[in-house]
């Protein structure tokens, strides 16, 4: 084998406009299959990457059939734990779009099927093969802005309610679609796990989601170091984060979106002298999976592996509790012995995106 075969699985917006152009890029991977319950997506689509498409109902054919290496999970998150967990249990790899799950109970059934049939499995979080990113984490981790005491971040969209993350209640919310990035983001820059969680969240009553829109989440970690962020689907567009140590500051902006236009940037302060460092675009969606398909080939365990996927959920879990109870939510003390490393930067270069005139069914997430 020297190209891994992907199904898509889910033909909405992110496969459209990022994985499916962004898989071309690759040169160890390419698209082989397309499921989906869209009738003009299986024909149009499929006729346009050359490639055929299958029924959900057919699944379990096409999982045996041996047209396929491995799938791109990318459905509602609901919808994960149905679609991974057959195809490990089958011996096919999984890309799995963030959150891994809609409770922690189903990314621990995910996690035991990849135990249990050796197939790799990896949640995609794209940032970990984005340059500006991996340059953060390493250099943070490093020391290289001194001890690290604080991180607050902002993530946001307007986001339409017809889409379908804006009516599936908590886990299509604001915190587990678009919070991982600041949680993931933290949790590697400090290589820390979280001890506390506790959450405030709003709600636009001129909107229509049932879940809190706005939230803001604290989280404490061992050593001092505590953290913030605030995730909204009902607000103009933010992303940023700042890091302070005990030498210097970064602030990063744009740090956490894709896009052939989005050029990962952060600005370091340091003794009143401020630096700018600005990275190129990068084809995100094609370096994940360049990555995923080379621990598939030389039989590697990817570092977002479900332990990574697990660490993200068990504080989305707990912001969830906190969101009802209105109490701090104390996590067991956790590691992990592998972070992101350098090497895992990749450049592949942008594909080009379609407009979302140009997708096929998809209500856009934002208007
Ligand atoms: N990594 C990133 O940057 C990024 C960005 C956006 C989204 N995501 C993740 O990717 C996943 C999909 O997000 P998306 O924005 O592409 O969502 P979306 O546009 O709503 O697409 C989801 C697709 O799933 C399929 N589907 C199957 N059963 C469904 C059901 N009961 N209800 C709705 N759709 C169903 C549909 O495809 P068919 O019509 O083909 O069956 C639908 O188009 C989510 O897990 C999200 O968190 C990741």
């Amino acid at each position: 084998m020297t190209k891994v075969r992907y199904a898509v699985v889910g033909g909405g917006q992110i496969s459209q406009q990022a994985f499916m152009p962004g898989i071309g890029k690759t040169d160890n991977s390419q698209l082989a299959a397309l499921v989906t319950g869209d009738p003009v997506k299986a024909e149009k689509l499929a006729a346009a990457y050359g490639i055929k498409a299958w029924h959900y109902d057919q699944y379990e054919d096409l999982l045996a059939s041996g047209e396929i290496d491995a799938v791109y999970v990318a459905t509602p998150n609901f919808l994960h734990r149905q679609y991974a967990e057959p195809a490990l249990q089958a011996g096919i790899h999984v890309l799995l779009e963030k959150p891994m799950a809609s409770s922690l109970e189903d990314a621990q059934a995910i996690v035991a099927a990849q135990k249990a049939s050796g197939a790799k499995m990896m949640v995609a979080y794209r940032l970990h093969h984005e340059p500006g990113n991996v340059e953060m984490f390493t250099r943070a981790r490093q020391g290289d802005f001194g001890l690290l005491r604080s991180f607050s971040a902002s993530f946001t969209q307007d986001v339409r309610e017809a889409n379908s993350r804006g009516h599936n209640g908590y886990w299509g919310g604001p915190v587990p679609d678009m919070g991982t990035y600041p949680l993931n983001a933290v949790r590697n820059l400090f290589g820390a796990e979280p001890i506390a969680v506790h959450a405030v969240g709003s709600s636009d009553p001129a909107r229509g989601f049932n879940f809190d829109d706005t939230v803001a989440v604290t989280l404490t970690f061992p050593d001092q170091r505590v953290a913030q962020f605030v995730a909204s689907y009902a607000t103009a567009s933010s992303e940023n984060f700042t890091l302070v140590g005990t030498k210097a500051t970064i602030h990063a902006s744009p740090c956490f979106m894709f896009g052939p236009d989005i050029a990962v940037t952060y600005v370091e302060t340091r003794d009143g002298n401020a630096e700018t460092h600005r990275f190129d675009p990068v084809e995100q969606f094609g370096n994940e999976t360049q990555y995923f398909s080379a621990c598939i080939l030389e039989d590697l365990t990817p570092e977002a592996d479900g332990e990574e996927g697990l660490m993200d959920m068990r504080v989305l879990a707990a912001v969830e509790e906190s969101l009802k109870t209105g109490k701090t939510v104390l996590l067991d003390p956790a590691d992990r012995d592998r972070r992101v490393s350098a090497d895992q930067a990749l450049h592949l270069p942008p594909a080009d995106e379609p407009g979302e005139d140009a997708l096929i069914s998809v209500i856009p997430q934002s208007p």
